[in-house]
């Protein structure tokens, strides 16, 4: 494992970092608590020492079983986790008041309820689970924050920043009140690399890439003949035409590549550590066979600059969130 520093917090990080969505249970279907710990527990004895969860992940499921695995960690892990909007609505409507979704009192019992979820005194780094820079102005949350802090429960707080939308939370940046960000980064969408990253780099703000492998489309293995499970997100994420889309970009993406070491999946997790600006990437991953492949990824090193080049013509513009059927992400 390799490690590199949280913005401008004390922590060096561990460049993966466990993304614990899918092990919530609700939204991903067919994991299993068992594999999901030996999963977490693997990757700690890889040198993982970040996961990051959420509150809305399995309504705290999640956290418990993240919980339940730092216990037999022994190397300090630092956990991640959301306070979820009070209205349960993603992502944030620029038109909605702070009051319906972040009021102070929420705020600080959403965090003592992930405290509790994962037998912590602590949360390392609490971020709000979305955000619109119309409420960057408000005072509740920075007096909230503030409290927060001061009273030990936090160390630092983060914004999860919505999908496809990097510059939403620039303002809040800008505010030096938030020490990082988490952000979809890939190679399909690279556009958090347009604004967002040179202002944390400015700001010294870390950076959590997530989504790295969109959801697993840029892991290779969907085809247009994959079926999710009924009521899973990704149903709903991949649903119509759109496998054959995604079949397509990644055989155009597998022509570019050929002759390049590892995995689609590895080769996917090697271009979001090849932007400076990235402090760590959050695949989600359920295994422990998913685990040792990312893991191996800080190894090969960042990407050469030919070969990011020709990465950067696969960006592809669309939104597979849009009106689907995800409650919380
Ligand atoms: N709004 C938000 O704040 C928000 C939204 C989405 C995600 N996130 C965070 O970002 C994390 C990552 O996103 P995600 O989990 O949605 O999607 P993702 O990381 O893009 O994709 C996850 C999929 O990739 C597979 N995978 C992981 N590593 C692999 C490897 N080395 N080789 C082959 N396959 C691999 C996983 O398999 P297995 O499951 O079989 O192991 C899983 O099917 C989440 O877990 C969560 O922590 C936050």
């Amino acid at each position: 494992m390799k490690y590199r520093s949280l913005g401008s917090s004390e922590a060096t990080i561990s460049e993966i970092g466990f993304g614990a969505w899918g092990i919530g249970g609700k939204q991903w279907r067919g994991g299993q608590d068992d594999q999901s710990l030996k999963a977490l527990r693997r990757s700690f004895e890889l040198g993982v020492n970040l996961v990051d969860t959420a509150l809305a992940y399995g309504d705290g499921h999640s956290e418990q079983l993240v919980g339940q695995a730092v216990k037999s960690s022994f190397h300090k892990v630092h956990i991640a986790t959301k306070i979820p909007p009070m209205n349960r609505i993603w992502p944030a409507k620029a038109d909605t008041s702070i009051a319906e979704v972040f009021p102070y009192d929420y705020i600080i019992r959403s965090t003592e309820e992930s405290l509790r979820n994962l037998g912590m005194e602590q949360i390392y780094l609490q971020q709000f689970h979305v955000w619109t820079d119309a409420w960057t102005k408000t005072e509740e949350w920075r007096r909230a924050i503030e409290d927060l802090r001061q009273s030990g429960k936090v160390r630092y707080f983060g914004i999860s920043i919505s999908e496809h939308e990097p510059d939403s939370a620039l303002e809040a940046i800008k505010t030096g009140l938030v020490n990082a960000v988490q952000v979809i980064y890939n190679i399909f969408d690279q556009s958090a690399a347009t604004n967002l990253f040179p202002l944390c780099q400015q700001m010294k703000v870390g950076v959590l890439a997530r989504v790295p492998l969109d959801e697993g489309g840029l892991t290779g293995s969907i085809t247009e003949q994959t079926v999710f499970e009924p009521g899973e997100f990704r149903e709903a994420y991949f649903r119509g035409d759109r496998k054959r889309q995604v079949v397509e970009h990644v055989a155009a993406l597998q022509r570019d590549l050929a002759g390049q070491p590892g995995t689609m999946a590895e080769i996917a997790l090697r271009f979001c550590l090849s932007h400076k600006a990235v402090s760590t990437v959050i695949p989600g991953m359920r295994r422990v066979e998913t685990v040792e492949s990312s893991c191996r990824v800080p190894n090969a090193g960042p990407l050469d600059a030919e070969t990011l080049a020709i990465l950067k013509k696969h960006a592809w513009k669309r939104n597979f969130y849009q009106a689907d059927l995800r409650q919380t992400a």
